[in-house]
């Protein structure tokens, strides 16, 4: 998945090996909570969540965890809960009446292998689950931490945020005036920036400490990587990201590449990415793995 020479580094290709170990945990959980194929939407719901993705919201949900010490088990029910209201983000952002895609993570989109009512459906039901998942009653676990957790995961995915940044981002395509950058930022803040930035604070929820270090990684890593997003649209390889690119210029979508150009959208992000591992350093060498996603998440061609 790596191709630029700094991300060649062995320590870079050890963050791969993290990163897909984070995978495969995160998905053995999803396998569990997800319904069986043969029911009601089982099919659907499994085909969004587990058919790929890199993954990154789980691992921050879990690396930032394990930082504060947190027990595994429940750092996977937070990593398992991103993943399913990221899952549905996805399969809403690809219906036709949004970004109108057919391909995601290299395999048809829900709207495509199945209908519009089942994606719809499909993404109700993902979101659902994850708080069925984060509510559930747990042992060893303060249930006022659960309720911090639902409450924060609500605000992360709602109106003040990613659905707010999807309308936002929808309105900014039918809106002749170009935005200005600081609306971009805010617009990819809430559309991306949200969710990320609450896989980064769980850890330290859940391990009962100031979550505010996490925080401002998430927001600086967050825009990296959407920034990054935005120009592996314009120059990236389908086949490596997995769904149709070449998209945004054409739908008139507000990105930092609409308004910097490549160069300026590329320095932007390495400049973000710096800026979040600063953010780490009350956490030490053990944010290792986290200073090595920020470069991970401006480097990647996937
Ligand atoms: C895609 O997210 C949508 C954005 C917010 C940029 P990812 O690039 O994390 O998608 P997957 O989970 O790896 O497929
Ligand atoms: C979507 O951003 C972010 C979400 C909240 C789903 P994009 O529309 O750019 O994501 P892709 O490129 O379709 O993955
Ligand atoms: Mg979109
Ligand atoms: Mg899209
Ligand atoms: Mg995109």
């Amino acid at each position: 998945m790596w191709t630029s020479p700094e991300l060649m580094q062995p320590e870079i290709l050890q963050f791969h090996a993290v990163l897909s170990q984070a995978a495969t945990q995160a998905e053995e959980a999803l396998e569990a909570f997800l319904p069986g194929s043969d029911t009601l939407l089982g099919a659907p719901m499994r085909h969004a969540v587990l058919s790929g993705g890199k993954r990154l919201r789980a691992f921050l949900a879990m690396e930032s965890a394990s930082l504060f010490r947190v027990p595994p088990g429940q750092a996977l029910r937070t990593a398992a809960a991103v993943e399913c209201v990221h899952a549905y983000s996805l399969v809403h952002d690809d219906l036709p009446a949004m970004d109108d895609d057919d391909m995601r993570r290299g395999k048809p989109t829900v709207h495509v292998q199945w209908d519009e009512a089942t994606a719809i459906l499909t993404g109700d039901a993902l979101l659902t689950l994850a708080f069925e998942i984060l509510a559930a009653p747990q042992g060893g676990i303060d249930p006022r931490i659960q309720v911090r957790l639902v409450g924060r995961l609500a605000q992360a995915s709602g109106v003040m945020g990613m659905v707010g940044g999807q309308a936002f981002d929808i309105a900014a395509e039918k809106n002749s005036a170009a935005l200005d950058i600081d609306e971009i930022g805010m617009l990819q803040a809430l559309k991306t920036g949200a969710l990320i930035g609450w896989a980064a604070e769980s850890g330290a929820l859940l391990g009962r400490q100031d979550p505010a270090p996490l925080q401002r990684y998430a927001a600086d890593l967050g825009l990296a990587f959407q920034i990054q997003d935005d120009i592996l649209d314009v120059e990236g390889d389908p086949e490596r990201v997995g769904k149709q690119l070449r998209k945004d210029e054409a739908a008139g979508k507000a990105t930092y590449v609409s308004l910097l150009g490549l160069e300026g959208a590329r320095q932007r992000a390495h400049e973000l990415a710096e800026r979040a591992c600063a953010h780490l350093a009350p956490y030490g060498s053990a944010a290792r793995n986290l200073r090595l996603a920020a470069l991970f998440a401006v480097g990647r061609d996937g």
